[in-house]
């Protein structure tokens, strides 16, 4: 039985995804439930992208045990001394560095010959060697990319000391059979190849990246690049979930495994969502909502007989429960804690005093609080940006036969303003308060509401994702009054931005 690593470029080529861009508090905490979840390697971030990228990938090295701690690289010395930069604190770090191989990314956009190309690869892959023992080279778009060149570039890398070379399908335009060929003739061709991991980075266009990745399994690959729920450039990379799944639920036909703790892939898809802003659609494989719910009769009466009629995961088995009951307004500061400990929280004594006092207050609302809406009370916690704009009192009206009207009190910047605006909705007057009293110029791409858990005194949760020039962000708000909770996410969206833009 094989074991195929994991390398979860959710935070790198996820966040590459319109509008899930991340900050570096959600990069960390994303980081530690991938920790939680079993992958082998994290590609953190593009060092050299962003000074927000960089201080993710530092702050995620020192902080995060067990994974190695990946940055990207362009084959260019900057790239890669500035990967090593962020790096360098990790226990366990790699450097991934890419050239395009495929004559028309040459051609058009490099403008440089086969040779060329070979060149600054390897020579990139000696310096990053300088730096650090675990090197990745990538040979982007290889999938279009003549089959003599692509083996020579990776016999080259190899040479050079990659431990691990990259097939990505970059533009996703692979199909299953010909994907699986190509790691098979990688396999064959490449005099070196048993010095280095195969690994697999597909892009979903047109909807094959998990059956590229599997094909590429059977043909040899040992490493699959993936991210939480699919996300990535365009249609997304290769889904995690799916992989994991079918590797481990068809391990006769792979007799291959990975090192993931799948019961951890509920709470990782959820918490991608709640960062990101971006949903999973209901009939997604593994995490949506609907892949476990049985609709017709004929199902739900051969399930009632046996289990294995209709089901080839249990749901358990993904971190799938029936929602249970654990605190009330009685329940202690112990209580508290220890629940959210159970829960794969590490909060310090500060942050757990802040969480247990809107845990009373929301006590006080709700009779009973279920382990959702810890994950969203504490949520608050991870998410802090400073705090430009607060929420100090709003009050608003509206009915059938009356105009919405909202009047908002914000602190900005220390100093407290006032407002009052009517909407087309309540939501809508609240949302022209905020602007007229912060005048931001940005753009709502996005505003959706979702009860946490059932009833109707349930935590309402909101998602707004705001865009202003090339950034965007998503904020978050929950509150048993959806409509205070469309503020704070607002809110929470604008500060995020503020920070972004700073
Ligand atoms: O899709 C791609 O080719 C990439 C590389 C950087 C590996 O993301
Ligand atoms: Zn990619």
């Amino acid at each position: 039985m094989r074991t195929i690593k994991i390398f979860d470029t959710t935070l790198r080529d996820g966040e590459q995804s319109p509008g899930a861009s991340m900050n570096v508090a959600e990069k960390l905490q994303l980081a530690k439930q991938l920790a939680r979840l079993g992958v082998d390697i994290i590609e953190a971030g593009f060092a050299i992208a962003s000074p927000g990228d960089f201080e993710a990938i530092k702050t995620i090295g020192s902080e995060l045990e067990g994974p190695v701690v990946c940055s990207l690289a362009r084959a260019k010395e900057a790239d890669i001394k500035r990967a090593w930069e962020a790096l360098k604190d990790a226990p366990k770090r790699r450097i991934h560095t890419f050239h395009s191989t495929s004559d028309i990314h040459l051609k058009y956009q490099f403008r440089i010959d086969r040779d060329e190309a070979l060149k600054r690869s390897v020579q990139m892959v000696q310096l990053a060697r300088t730096y650090v023992d675990d090197v990745e080279f990538s040979p982007m778009d290889a999938t279009r990319t003549d089959m003599g060149y692509l083996c020579e570039v990776i016999e080259a890398v190899i040479d050079a000391g990659a431990l691990t070379v990259n097939i990505p399908d970059t533009v996703g335009y692979s199909i299953p059979s010909e994907f699986g060929a190509m790691i098979k003739a990688v396999r064959d061709r490449v005099n070196n190849i048993d010095k280095a991991v195969i690994s697999v980075h597909c892009h979903n266009d047109l909807g094959l990246a998990t059956s590229n990745s599997l094909s590429a399994v059977l043909n040899g690959a040992g490493q699959i690049e993936c991210t939480i729920n699919g996300i990535g450039e365009r249609a997304g990379n290769c889904s995690m979930e799916e992989v994991a799944m079918a590797l481990r639920t068809r391990r006769d036909m792979f007799n291959a495994d990975t090192n993931i703790i799948t019961e951890e892939i509920m709470r990782s898809s959820k918490l991608v969502t709640k960062i990101t802003g971006m949903s999973v659609q209901p009939n997604k494989a593994i995490v949506g909502a609907n892949a476990f719910a049985h609709e017709s009769g004929i199902h739900q009466d051969g399930l009632l007989k046996d289990k294995s009629t209709y089901e080839i995961i249990r749901p358990e088995s993904v971190g799938l429960h029936k929602t249970k009951f654990v605190l009330g307004k009685h329940s202690g500061r112990h209580a508290f804690r220890t629940r959210l400990v159970e829960l794969g929280h590490s909060l310090n004594d500060e942050e757990i005093n802040n969480a247990f006092e809107r845990f009373k207050k929301l006590a006080d609302q709700k009779k009973e609080i279920y382990d959702e809406d810890l994950e969203a009370l504490v949520s608050v916690e991870y998410a802090m940006v400073p705090e430009i704009y607060s929420l100090i009192d709003m009050s608003f009206s509206s009915g059938m036969n009356q105009q919405p009207v909202a009047t908002l009190k914000l602190s900005v910047n220390g100093e407290e303003i006032e407002k009052t605006e009517q909407g087309d909705g309540p939501v809508d007057a609240i949302f022209k308060a905020i602007t007229s009293i912060t005048e931001s110029q940005s753009k709502l791409l996005k505003y959706e509401v979702k009860a946490i858990t059932g009833g109707t005194d349930a935590l309402g949760e909101v998602v707004c994702s705001l865009e202003e020039g090339d950034k965007s962000v998503s904020g978050h708000g929950a509150d048993t009054d959806v409509i205070v909770a469309s503020a704070k996410a607002y809110i929470n969206a604008l500060n995020k931005l503020a920070a972004r833009i700073k």
